[in-house]
């Protein structure tokens, strides 16, 4: 069959249309006009078959801008995945939490959004926070571990019954609750207190540097108790205590909510079994109890 009747057969009519006037204009001896008005190649495999609206050259680049953006699309996927993999992979080396200790609830922390209930007024009456201090009987030289500082309502109190030879070693999971206690260090011109962003199961503590931890309404909180107590237990110096302060279980007139509170006898339970016992206790806190806990080496 002739190809210049078959109905496939390239256009190369170029009748129809007139040249641009000017030599310039004229196509280079080979070229044939397409009826379109763009140029056909001497040789060009989309010049043949159905009429494109469009210069073959177009189609190329455009060709080529599809691969090049999916190269890149199929590029972010692909980092994206590696990411969420590796997340994944650090989150599969961290220890599983609770949400149940020896038959209690474990609450969730207290987010640094409600900061400010740290310093209610009623807290005084609550707690009285001077007579618990006073507690503690803190001295010149001593080193304090405030964990689960929170914003530093104890911490800043602490700081100069240490005097400058001691230091508080403030401890808390939120660095927003870490930055608002920096803060009022600097306000307070307070410069023997040390900050540090822990782990759930991590106080980031140095081995036996620590005489007294200090845990107020926070022990409750851990989501990793027994990794926590083995991290205290050993931060503590031979002789160093735990001053454990939460509110009565056993006390219905204490108006806070069941998983914020803990019984003596939870309390015992839990120490007991993580290698603790009770030093000594103090009773009279309004609504809280106040157990000195230390190392039994016999466990
Ligand atoms: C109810 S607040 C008490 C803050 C402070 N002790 C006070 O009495 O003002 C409890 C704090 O414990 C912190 N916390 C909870 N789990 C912790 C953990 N595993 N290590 C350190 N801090 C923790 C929370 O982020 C929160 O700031």
């Amino acid at each position: 069959m002739n190809p210049k009747h078959s109905s496939n057969s390239c256009n190369t009519d170029t009748s129809r249309r007139s040249p641009p006037t000017g030599s310039s204009a004229l196509p280079p001896t080979g070229t044939k006009m397409l009826s379109t008005g763009f140029k056909a190649l001497p040789w060009n495999p989309l010049s043949c078959g159905p009429r494109l609206p469009f210069h073959p050259m177009f189609a190329f680049r455009v060709f080529g801008l599809i691969v090049m953006v999916t190269g890149w699309a199929l590029g972010s996927i692909a980092t994206a995945q590696e990411k969420q993999d590796a997340d994944k992979s650090s989150k599969a080396s961290e220890p599983r939490g609770l949400t149940k200790y020896m038959g209690r609830r474990i609450a969730s922390p207290m987010g640094y959004q409600h900061m400010d209930w740290l310093s209610r007024p009623e807290r005084i009456q609550e707690e009285n926070p001077q007579e618990m201090l006073d507690q503690l009987k803190l001295k010149d030289g001593m080193v304090v571990c405030d964990l689960g500082s929170g914003d530093g309502y104890h911490t800043l109190q602490m700081a100069p019954k240490v005097g400058p030879t001691g230091k508080v070693v403030a401890v808390d999971i939120q660095p927003q609750m870490l930055q608002e206690l920096s803060r009022r260090m600097a306000a307070n011109k307070i410069v023997n207190i040390d900050t540090i962003l822990g782990d759930l199961w991590d106080p980031k503590l140095q081995a036996e540097s620590i005489d007294l931890v200090l845990m107020v309404d926070v022990y409750h909180e851990f989501s990793h108790p027994v990794q926590m107590l083995s991290a205290i237990r050993k931060a503590l110096k031979p002789t160093g205590r735990i001053a454990l302060v939460e509110f009565r279980a056993e006390d219905p007139t204490v108006l806070i909510r069941p998983e914020h509170k803990m019984s003596k006898v939870q309390i015992l339970k839990e120490y007991q079994d993580n290698g603790f016992r009770v030093a000594s206790e103090y009773d009279k806190l309004p609504w809280q109890h106040l157990m000195f806990m230390e190392k039994d080496d016999t466990k």
